[in-house]
């Protein structure tokens, strides 16, 4: 039994591989479990614009920095998030599984039939989310195929209930799994 209370043999066996095909690297990197949220802006027109995202993370506390990267060919949303642009983080709750499969797909008009807030950008925010972040997008950087868009949130709000959160793990929705450790 190692320090950390499991013995090595209780693993199932690894796969390990040199060849790094893309499905196999994108497989892997499923292993990695995520939130999901939908980030929302607004396009050139200023009409709503809204896609599934799981490559949000927080960056920096002091300014409040937070990031997400968007396909660059793939995702129709990401050329509206230029340097300057709003933008919502909405994560989302475990019963939003329904919107979050909404907003994967790729068309126009995404947001119709779907309620939203407006705050100070216009931007759209997702009542019962549990937690919704708006900010203006500060700097763009290359990310091979996506778009690592930073930006600086200004107005946040958090639910504060008890809400289990969504969670996408290995390419399937999960939720979580407390622990008493
Ligand atoms: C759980 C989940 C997470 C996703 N995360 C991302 C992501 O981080 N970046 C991205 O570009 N696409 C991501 N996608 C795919 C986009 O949601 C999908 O390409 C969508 O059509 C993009 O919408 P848009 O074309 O209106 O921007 C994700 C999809 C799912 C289901």
């Amino acid at each position: 039994m190692g320090r950390l209370g499991y013995s090595p043999a209780s693993f199932p066996p690894l796969s390990v591989t040199g060849i790094m095909d893309t499905r196999s690297f994108r497989n892997a990197l499923g292993s990695f479990a995520t939130g999901v949220t939908i980030v929302s802006g607004l396009d050139g027109a200023g009409k709503p614009v809204g896609s599934t995202v799981n490559s949000f993370n927080s960056v920096s506390l002091t300014p409040p920095l937070i990031l997400f990267s968007l396909a660059r060919e793939t995702s129709a949303s990401a050329q509206h998030f230029g340097v300057g642009k709003p933008f919502v983080i909405n994560v989302l709750a475990a019963g939003q599984i329904d919107l979050s499969n909404h907003f994967a797909k790729r068309f126009d008009d995404k947001w119709t039939g779907i309620p939203f807030d407006v705050w100070d950008t216009g931007a759209p925010v997702i009542p019962g989310a549990l937690a919704s972040f708006e900010g203006l997008v500060t700097a763009n950087y290359e990310g091979g195929d996506h778009i690592i868009h930073l930006g600086e949130v200004r107005r946040m709000l958090v639910n504060e209930g008890d809400v289990a959160p969504l969670l996408y793990f290995k390419g399937r929705y999960a939720g979580v799994a407390h622990s008493d450790k």
